[in-house]
């Protein structure tokens, strides 16, 4: 088989140019004035009201870009970037209006995490698997050529023989990684001459966010450290992270394919001797809890490949990062951090039983498919 994610060398078209202007569509807020009249690039971002969106739209709104956002607000919209437009939209059903004068579609909408895809795996291979071939069909058909996909480096499953390359087998045993490996050959069944699609399997993102998440490992893992000390994890601060997808959009369109981005792999133990050092360098006390709690996830990726042909290299060294999460979060109380829009799996739940999740977007799924299908 061909291996596209090599395809990085061919004499390319231009990305098509669309200039006939963006706003006209704005159904949540849209602060035009503050764009300026000739925008650097007019980038669509789903799921930018995410953890990684929200900061990947605050970088390309500051340097200059348009930036529209489609997102269901699973976890609200208010806190994105006020001069991005935002579209309260369901990737399920797209409205071309969505891609007019867009030169750059990043895709990050969907489930993002292993335990909102077993809490419902058909949803989670209806919006991660079908809802990114809906994006990207549109994309391609709108002239778009420049597509960038938010996967993971958990497509590579439990494998700690690395670090592993682009070309290592991918092997994912649970329906989130899986359901991204879907994606992945979707849009390696689309790439063309046309449609040059860069997919960036990422590690897990830890950081500050104005969409924040504290169910990532960055701030679990002082929990399960020391029962799971030998496990590898590539990780990489949301901001290096937000940098990749920049990157990416302004790569030559002779670049596509797939791509490793992470910061630095490391043990769960080495993350918690960094978090607990950062604490203590504030005078806080840490209570370490442990939980014999089985996490299996163990890998480590290399990133030359993005280094050489994205020119993308994660600038921040962990303790600033997690520095960062600690003083942003130090002003928050216990209850703050116990709302459930900072954990995904709780927040996906909350809109379930609460039947919110069908007004949310506009999705008129039926009832069932919002379900758990498996007891957890
Ligand atoms: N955060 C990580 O550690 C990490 C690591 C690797 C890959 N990823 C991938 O990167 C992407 C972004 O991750 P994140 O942490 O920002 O996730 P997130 O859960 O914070 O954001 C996902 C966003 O998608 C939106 N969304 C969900 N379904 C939608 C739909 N049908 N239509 C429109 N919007 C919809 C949600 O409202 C949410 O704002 C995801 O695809 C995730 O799988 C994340």
């Amino acid at each position: 088989m061909t291996n596209w994610a090599d395809d990085v060398t061919l004499p390319r078209l231009k990305i098509a140019g669309y200039k006939q202007g963006f706003g006209g569509i704005a159904r949540y807020h849209f602060d035009n004035a503050s764009l300026g009249a000739d925008p650097r690039m007019r980038i669509l971002i789903t799921g930018g009201a995410g953890y990684v969106g929200s900061v990947l739209a605050r970088i390309l709104v500051e340097r200059g870009d348009q930036v529209r956002v489609v997102d269901c607000g699973f976890f609200g919209l208010d806190h994105v970037d006020r001069r991005a437009e935002v579209i309260n939209g369901n990737i399920l059903e797209p409205d071309t209006a969505w891609f007019t004068g867009v030169e750059a579609v990043v895709h990050l909408a969907g489930l993002s995490n292993d335990p909102m895809a077993a809490f419902s795996p058909s949803l989670n291979y209806m919006l991660n698997a079908g809802g990114a071939a809906i994006v990207a069909q549109a994309a391609k058909e709108a002239g778009i050529s420049r597509f960038v996909f938010g996967s993971t480096c958990s497509v590579y499953g439990i494998d700690d023989s690395g670090p592993l390359d682009e070309d290592h087998p991918t092997n994912p045993p649970f329906p989130y990684a899986i359901s991204k490996l879907m994606a992945e050959r979707m849009l390696s069944c689309l790439a063309d001459d046309r449609f040059r699609p860069i997919i960036l399997r990422k590690g897990t993102v830890i950081g500050w966010s104005p969409r924040m998440r504290f169910d990532l490992v960055a701030n679990t893992m002082i929990k399960t450290a020391l029962t799971e000390g030998s496990l590898w994890r590539p990780l990489i601060d949301v901001e290096d992270a937000a940098n990749a997808y920049v990157r990416s959009i302004d790569a030559s369109p002779t670049v596509s394919g797939t791509f490793n981005i992470s910061g630095g792999n490391y043990t769960l133990h080495e993350l918690a001797d960094v978090v607990a050092g950062s604490l203590k360098d504030r005078g806080l006390n840490v209570s370490v809890h442990v939980e014999p709690k089985k996490d299996v996830r163990s890998y480590r990726v290399s990133t030359t490949k993005a280094e050489r042909y994205l020119n993308f290299v994660a600038r921040k060294l962990i303790g600033q990062t997690v520095s960062e999460i600690i003083e942003n979060a130090r002003s928050w109380t216990s209850a703050d951090f116990e709302q459930a829009r900072y954990y995904n799996i709780r927040q996906l739940e909350h809109l379930v039983s609460t039947g919110s999740l069908g007004r949310i977007g506009g999705f008129n799924r039926p009832k069932e498919l919002a379900e758990p299908i498996h007891a957890r």
